[in-house]
């Protein structure tokens, strides 16, 4: 171990991002991307782009892609902070909310993203672990953090918290609750209201999933403008390039589009649920663009190498808790019938 790295990072176990396959052939399920292009006027706008948009600095504080934002939420522009992706408003939370000896909290399993961030940090991490069928227990009356993180819908499992419940931990808590909806266009409610009502509630969104823009990393939060105002006070000078605040306000402001592709996979997402019940399979009820499924035969880690060779990738987590379980993005109609073609063939053969 060598002496020129900070003991935190030296002793890190960095994130392990989903594969992102070269081969154009592979059929993706393992990321949670859309399967849908972004906005038409998304395309569009790509190669009209003026040289001087990329010649210049963008925007610092995302001014023209926040109004949009605000404008679809309801809520005003001083509301809303943009970030490079939500992965980096979570870790702007981490360090505006954390004090130095002080903890973060969120529900395991969750995003396996966050006690990352808390070890870079070098913050510590007090997680809640989920009931067995991944159900939200009591938080005991005396436990408090300075930042929880409350995945809603949570991922892996797909499943949606009541709102009431979060509200009711923010209430009691004297940190910041920050609710990450990455998939909340594709639930049927989120806690928006909550950061309307509450000093300390903020939810963050992204670009990845519902506005099929996982490639140009945009992410935002909406909240209490104290809070909004103290990620602008540490994030870096220019952390939202030009062309990505270009689309993701051309994106954001076509809902219409965004909603269309958001029922067709919610569609497909029930269309796939139905069959791999019919076939055994336990599915979780997802909220989300992803199931969460235990297999009937075979272990899921079998099931994930056997898709594998057959060049469809879900994702496996090897985790106590969610070994049992593959995560499958929903893809298109196409996709998702190669996949179901896999599992029926093996099935039968089995
Ligand atoms: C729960 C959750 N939050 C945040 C993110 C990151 O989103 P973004 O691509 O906006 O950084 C993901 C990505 O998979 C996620 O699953």
């Amino acid at each position: 171990m060598s002496s020129y790295i900070r003991a935190n990072v030296a002793a890190l176990h960095a994130y392990t991002p989903g594969e992102q396959p070269r081969d154009a052939d592979v059929i993706k399920l393992n990321t949670n991307e859309n399967p849908y292009p972004p906005a038409p006027a998304v395309l569009e706008a790509l190669p009209t782009l003026m040289p001087n948009a990329l010649r210049m600095y963008p925007d610092p504080v995302c001014r023209s892609l926040r109004q949009t934002i605000a404008k679809v939420h309801d809520c005003e522009e001083e509301n809303v902070f943009c970030g490079n992706g939500s992965d980096e408003i979570l870790s702007l939370c981490i360090r505006a909310f954390v004090p130095n000896q002080g903890r973060i909290g969120y529900w395991e399993p969750s995003y396996s993203l966050y006690p990352v961030l808390a070890n870079i940090a070098d913050v510590g991490v007090e997680p809640l672990p989920l009931a067995a069928d991944f159900s939200w227990p009591a938080i005991p009356r005396r436990y408090d953090v300075p930042l929880f993180f409350w995945t809603n819908p949570n991922a892996p499992t797909s499943l949606q918290c009541p709102v009431d419940v979060i509200a009711d931990y923010a209430d009691g808590s004297e940190g910041v609750v920050v609710v990450d909806e990455a998939y909340a266009d594709f639930a049927d409610t989120n806690a928006l209201p909550l950061t309307r009502e509450f000093a300390n509630v903020l939810v963050t969104r992204s670009f990845s999933k519902s506005y099929s823009l996982a490639g140009v990393r945009l992410g935002y939060a909406i909240g209490p403008e104290p809070l909004i105002s103290a990620l602008f006070k540490i994030k870096d000078a220019y952390n939202v390039n030009a062309v990505t605040q270009r689309v993701g306000q051309l994106a954001m402001a076509d809902q219409e589009y965004m909603h269309k592709n958001v029922r067709r996979i919610r569609a497909t997402r029930e269309r796939v649920s139905q069959r791999l019940t019919q076939m055994g399979w336990q599915v979780l009820p997802s909220q989300t663009n992803f199931l969460w499924a235990r297999p009937a035969a075979q272990s899921a880690s079998e099931w994930f190498e056997y898709l594998r060779a057959h060049k469809i990738y879900v994702r496996y987590f090897s985790g106590a808790a969610v070994r049992e379980y593959v995560r499958i993005t929903v893809g298109t109609d196409a996709e998702m019938d190669a996949f179901l073609k896999i599992i029926e063939t093996a099935e039968a053969v089995s």
